[in-house]
């Protein structure tokens, strides 16, 4: 028999995944709205930087943006959440990089909860200096990423 008084049972609360994220931010007031819940065009903009990094690297070199081909908005962000940013290459092409990003708040006190966010995926093109797609290195190539080809 049921008990009518027993309460839901919770969902488990999310923990941080054992990577290091690629990118940590804090989002502040002018991040957000009227509310205080901040824009989903900031939590975009960070995602398409996050999901860049492993791309750029695999890509030896500049990338862009082609495709987000999934975005998932699961749970709202606040100012002054502390916002991890996990990403990682889920297949590759001929000169594209298909990269999963994963976003985790922090809701900062003293009994820090943490929450997943957002789950997305975004396809980067390797791209040449004419900013035409290049075939991506092969893995075992030399790997030297200038500070300047970050994703555009
Ligand atoms: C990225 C860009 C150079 C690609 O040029 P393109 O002529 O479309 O290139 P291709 O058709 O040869 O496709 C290149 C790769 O992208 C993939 N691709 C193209 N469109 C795609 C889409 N909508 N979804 C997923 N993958 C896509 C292709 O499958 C191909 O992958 P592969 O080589 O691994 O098989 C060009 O589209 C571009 O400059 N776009 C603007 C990029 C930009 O400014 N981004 C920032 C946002 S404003």
């Amino acid at each position: 028999m049921t008990d009518s008084t027993t309460a839901p049972a919770l969902p488990s609360a999310d923990r941080l995944p054992d990577a290091q994220p690629v990118l940590r931010m804090v989002p502040m007031r002018s991040d957000a709205n009227f509310h205080g819940d901040v824009f989903g065009g900031w939590i975009m903009a960070q995602v398409d930087i996050a999901g860049s990094l492993p791309a750029v690297s695999r890509a030896n070199g500049r990338v862009a943006t082609v495709a987000v081909t999934s975005f998932v908005f699961k749970q709202p962000v606040f100012v002054g959440d502390l916002v991890s940013f996990y990403a990682k290459v889920i297949a590759t092409g001929r000169t594209s990089v298909t990269v999963a990003v994963e976003v985790y708040a922090e809701r900062i006190r003293l009994d820090s909860e943490v929450v997943k966010v957002t789950e997305a995926t975004l396809v980067y093109v390797a791209t040449d200096e004419s900013r035409q797609p290049r075939p991506l290195p092969d893995v075992t190539a030399p790997r030297v990423p200038p500070l300047d080809t970050l994703g555009e």
